[in-house]
């Protein structure tokens, strides 16, 4: 728990908490309410009616209890954007808010076209990316981390994994902010209509890349031929799948890096041993996903009777996990609150865990330790300079920009 709060004062802060109201300081630093709640209100009742968890335990056990608990949404996903709307059908069909034996089907094929051999292939590609775009901010001097960099490298990573022609790339990652955007705790009229609009507008475009894949599929290589050949879907879960994709790889994946940045930025001394000891980059990128979690919150229903900390749980209660909470919780991880790039065991859940585990974690991985070793490796002079700024997004964690220097 923070030093800075006296435990009453903490009391009362994990007793008034509420995910549907905000401050603006709780986007800067979550960490003080979580550790509030974790201590005092581990299975906190929210003012309407749902629970907001904590502690790492809990969280482990309920990702992986299929016998309790539904990823299904359309209960709650009906009154917030509307049964008709564009936003419902996408974020009802992708297979991460759906239960076996839909889930399965799906899932199948994208794991089996994310294979080990599938990241080996991906590797120099992504190597390369990352070394011209770091030229690039070598030659400029002053950038921003995030709009030219970290955002540039997961957008074409995800679009060559679907085989998305490169000139049609531009739009992707504003479409995906806007409709991931749309399943943060408070929703204004304007990000829902953002929202749906991009949802049409993605469909529209997916319509003609998959009548093109359709007439020349590409082999069981190909993510799209194999989800047109093998999953058996619907053309609009084919269409909310393929949504689904394009975007879980995108803001996630930019927000890994650049808090990976910063974090390392942020702790020269870390920043140095990475340097001159390469072979610590993978235990770092674990430790960048669980000290700022890009994904910071999950949620799942309950459909059975259970009863958590002595907090009993009716069927059709909704859930959220604090994943960026339980990432810090001391009773799992020795000194939680520290950086520690050779940190291990690192049992983290920034990718979840159980059935609906993130599919793309190879892949997420891949990008955040090329991209951060390379950079540090090769602007040996990277610094940070004033003027970060974090996006004010509860359930995605990051910044929206970056400045830097090299
Ligand atoms: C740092 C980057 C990423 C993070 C933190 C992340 C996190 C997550 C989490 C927490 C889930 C579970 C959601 C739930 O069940 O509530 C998930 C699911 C998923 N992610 Fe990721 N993800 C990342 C990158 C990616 C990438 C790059 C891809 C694709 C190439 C991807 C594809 C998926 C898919 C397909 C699922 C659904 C799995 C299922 O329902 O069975 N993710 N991700």
């Amino acid at each position: 728990m923070s030093r800075h709060l006296e435990a009453q004062e903490a009391r009362a802060l994990a007793e008034r908490f509420d995910p549907n109201r905000l401050s603006r300081g709780f986007y800067e630093n979550p960490y003080d309410t979580y550790a509030a709640l974790r201590a005092f209100e581990p299975v906190h009742r929210c003012p309407d009616g749902s629970y907001f968890l904590t502690r790492f335990a809990d969280l482990d056990e309920i990702y992986r209890d299929r016998a309790h608990f539904s990823s299904d949404k359309q209960a709650v996903f009906g009154p917030k954007f509307g049964q008709d709307s564009p936003l419902y059908e996408h974020h009802t069909r992708s297979l991460v808010f759906n239960d076996p034996p839909y889930h399965t089907r799906v899932r199948r094929q994208i794991v089996g076209a994310l294979s080990p051999n599938a990241l080996r292939a991906l590797q120099p590609g992504v190597t390369e990316l990352v070394d011209r775009l770091l030229m690039q901010l070598q030659e400029r001097q002053r950038f921003d981390l995030i709009e030219d960099f970290a955002a540039a490298i997961p957008v074409e990573v995800i679009g060559n994994l679907l085989r998305v022609p490169r000139a049609d790339r531009a739009p992707l990652r504003g479409w995906s902010l806007a409709i991931l955007g749309a399943l943060e705790t408070e929703l204004s009229a304007a990000q829902q209509a953002r929202g749906n609009d991009a949802v049409r507008e993605f469909t529209a475009y997916l319509r003609d890349l998959i009548a093109d894949r359709r007439r020349n599929p590409l082999g069981e290589a190909d993510l799209l031929t194999r989800l047109l050949q093998e999953a058996e879907l619907s053309e609009s879960e084919l269409l909310q799948n393929c949504v689904f994709l394009l975007n879980a790889g995108h803001e996630t994946t930019t927000n890994l890096i650049g808090n990976g940045l910063y974090l390392l930025l942020s702790h020269p001394e870390s920043a140095e041993r990475l340097r001159s000891a390469p072979e610590l980059i993978g235990t770092a990128v674990e430790e960048c996903l669980r000290l700022e979690s890009p994904n910071q919150l999950g949620n799942r229903l309950v459909t059975a009777r259970l009863t958590i900390r002595g907090v009993t749980l009716e069927p059709g209660t909704y859930l959220t996990l604090c994943i960026g909470a339980a990432n810090r919780d001391a009773e799992e991880f020795p000194d939680a609150e520290r950086f520690d790039i050779a940190r291990k065991p690192n049992r983290h859940l920034a990718f979840a865990a159980g059935a609906h585990a993130c599919a793309g974690m190879g892949v997420a991985r891949l990008e955040a330790q090329i991209a951060l070793l390379r950079a540090l490796q090769l602007l040996p002079r990277l610094r940070l300079s004033a003027g970060a700024a974090r996006a004010q997004r509860a359930r995605f964690r990051g910044f929206v920009s970056l400045p830097a220097e090299a």
